[in-house]
């Protein structure tokens, strides 16, 4: 049976993780186009590869902020009410999908030391924030949790598909992390509907979509 101090041990475990380790990905980093590796391949321009580490670092926090999240809304599902198999099983669904979410983090890290660039020096700060909001959510109840975790990967996917049309257009490498990390999220906002997530009101919605808004425009630049 995990113990109130076990689930806390385990989240402050993986948050110093997220935050201070390097991560390794359980897959490997989505590839570039073959034509494109036999040499097909124009070299970004100082602009180019300057924006295209913009968003990347952007999407870096997202991964981030995903960790904080899946990690408080399993803590959250494991102090709860309901039977001890129910909300352990809870929780590993809600950590079967940031174990992905350590992929998507560790290729944004990758591509942006390839682009010369660096990941949000805010980190520790989006982490607490998001941490505080997938607290709040799971301790709304299991339904809310999940609809919750729908919400948020429907408006990741649609930020992803933003992204896909403002980086550079041959900026492979970017975009094949871009598009496997949306189909990832698209999956995991399915999963958590099938499992009971509910729709969230609207205000909740918008609430959440100018909360992205502020994060990305700032993480854009530091
Ligand atoms: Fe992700
Ligand atoms: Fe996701």
């Amino acid at each position: 049976m995990t113990t109130l101090v076990d689930a806390t041990l385990i989240a402050a475990d993986s948050a110093l993780r997220t935050l201070f380790a390097p991560h390794r990905a359980g897959r490997a980093c989505p590839t570039v186009p073959e034509p494109v590796q036999a040499g097909q391949n124009t070299p970004l321009s100082t602009e180019e590869k300057a924006l295209a580490g913009a968003l990347m670092r952007v999407n870096h926090v997202g991964e981030i902020c995903a960790q904080a999240l899946y990690t408080s809304q399993a803590l959250a599902a494991r102090v709860g009410p309901g039977t001890t198999a129910h909300k352990e099983s809870l929780a590993r669904h809600l950590e079967a999908a940031g174990q992905e979410e350590t992929d998507h983090l560790a290729w944004c890290k990758q591509r942006l030391d390839e682009l010369g660039s660096h990941p949000s020096l805010l980190n520790p700060l989006w982490y607490a924030g998001a941490f505080g909001i997938g607290l709040l959510a799971g301790r709304l109840g299991e339904r809310v949790s999940l609809g919750f975790v729908v919400e948020t990967e429907r408006q990741v996917e649609a930020h992803l598909d933003s992204h896909l049309d403002r980086l550079p257009p041959q900026d492979h490498a970017s975009r094949a992390i871009v598009a496997q990390m949306k189909a990832d999220e698209v999956r995991h906002a399915k999963e958590a509907q099938q499992a009971g997530g509910v729709e969230l009101p609207l205000l909740v919605q918008k609430t959440m979509r100018s909360a992205a808004k502020v994060m990305t425009t700032i993480a854009h630049r530091v």
